[in-house]
């Protein structure tokens, strides 16, 4: 289908039931073959996975024949089989798995700069020469440096600059993503104020719903829970919802520590784990930029079934799915011993 490239073609195929090319435009080039590979097919299990932000839109797949030798290490990258060796060239693979996704593998490992993908996001200015080709951190570094690291709910009454900011979005940024092109979504409350109305604005939507919480609903429930829900609810849930709102009243934030800045991720149609990955990264990069932070679990939960006021308000979606808050700020306590974590298990099968 696709053997006669050395004809200087952008091909543009949308394949339809049969395979048959709907629409073909050709650009004459100079010195370079590329072949635009961009595939809508009816076959669902050859769409490409989608994703809020990119619908099941595919990469385009450019491969420059003049630089190729097709040395076959972006095949062997490509778990989507997008690519394939054929009588010693390097072609695209009319029965991929899904669809490219844009994961950019193929560009990244290709030593001669033969191949690049557009769309899904990505742009050709995207790809960069590694900055570090020797590993930056060693473990007897990291090691360390994740050891000391402790949640900080203690913060000095001092905002956190824009620039450490940017930072910490950037780097968080480059967490791994259940499927590229990320579907992970960032608020971000910049403000000691900011922060405070978030939180009793949560703390007054929990309080209108605390029956909902109570020993009595939670006595209801109990026929159709686990004992370990059950138990996690009662020492838990229900104690917290009160202390929360209980400290409101009296004026002080429990939720958010009166940080000067917080932000929630999250999720989309993306694997549920992704806000959590992205938050880990984001408190590893305040750690390395000297601010402290501490991840908040207790209000994403709610917002998943709930709060259709507050989310508008927030601007969040209105069917939100999982999400967490990061709280950052400078320390204003310092701790001088580190603490040993263990798993509940591990098991060697
Ligand atoms: C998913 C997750 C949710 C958390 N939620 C809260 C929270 O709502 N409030 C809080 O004060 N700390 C919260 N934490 C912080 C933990 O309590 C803290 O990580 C734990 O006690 C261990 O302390 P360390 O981080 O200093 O090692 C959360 C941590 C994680 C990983
Ligand atoms: S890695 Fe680069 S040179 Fe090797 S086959 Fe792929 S595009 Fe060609
Ligand atoms: S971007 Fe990823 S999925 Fe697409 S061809 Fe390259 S390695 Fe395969």
């Amino acid at each position: 289908m696709f053997s006669n490239i050395a004809v200087k073609t952008y091909l543009i195929g949308f394949y339809a039931n049969s395979g048959s090319v709907l629409h073909l435009s050709t650009k004459i080039s100079c010195n370079i073959d590329y072949l635009v590979h961009s595939f809508v097919l009816q076959n669902k299990s050859l769409m490409s996975v989608a994703t809020s932000r990119t619908g099941t839109e595919d990469a385009r797949i450019l491969i420059d024949h003049s630089k190729c030798t097709a040395c076959g290490l972006c095949v062997k990258v490509c778990k989507d089989f997008s690519l394939l060796l054929e009588d010693k060239t390097l072609k695209i693979n009319p029965k991929p798995l899904f669809g490219c996704i844009g994961c950019g593998h193929c560009v990244a490992v290709c030593p001669y700069d033969a191949i690049t993908v557009e769309g899904r996001t990505l742009s050709a200015s995207d790809y960069s020469v590694l900055t570090f080709p020797e590993k930056p951190v060693v473990f007897e570094n990291l090691f360390p440096f994740l050891l000391n690291r402790r949640s900080i709910r203690d913060f000095k009454n001092k905002p956190v600059e824009q620039a450490l900011i940017d930072k910490i979005l950037s780097l968080s940024s480059t967490a791994p993503m259940g499927l590229p092109p990320s579907d992970v979504s960032v608020m971000v409350i910049n403000g000691r104020e900011k922060v405070r109305e978030f939180s009793f604005d949560f703390i007054d939507m929990l309080g209108r719903m605390q029956w909902m919480v109570s020993p009595f609903m939670l006595s209801l429930m109990r026929p159709f829970i686990s004992k370990d829900d059950y138990l996690v609810f009662k020492s838990f849930v229900l104690p917290m919802v009160s202390f929360f709102t209980e400290s409101r009243n009296r004026d002080e934030n429990y939720l958010l520590y009166d940080a000067p800045l917080a932000m929630m991720f999250y999720g989309n149609m993306s694997d549920p784990a992704d806000p959590y990955i992205a938050a880990t990264y984001a408190t590893l990069a305040a750690e390395s930029l000297g601010l402290g932070s501490c991840m908040i679990g207790s209000v994403g939960p709610f917002l998943k079934n709930t709060g259709k006021d507050f989310k508008k308000k927030y601007k969040l979606p209105a069917k939100m799915r999982d999400s967490i808050i990061v709280i950052f700020g400078y320390p204003q306590v310092k701790f001088s011993k580190t603490i040993k974590r263990s798993f509940a298990k591990v098991e060697y099968c």
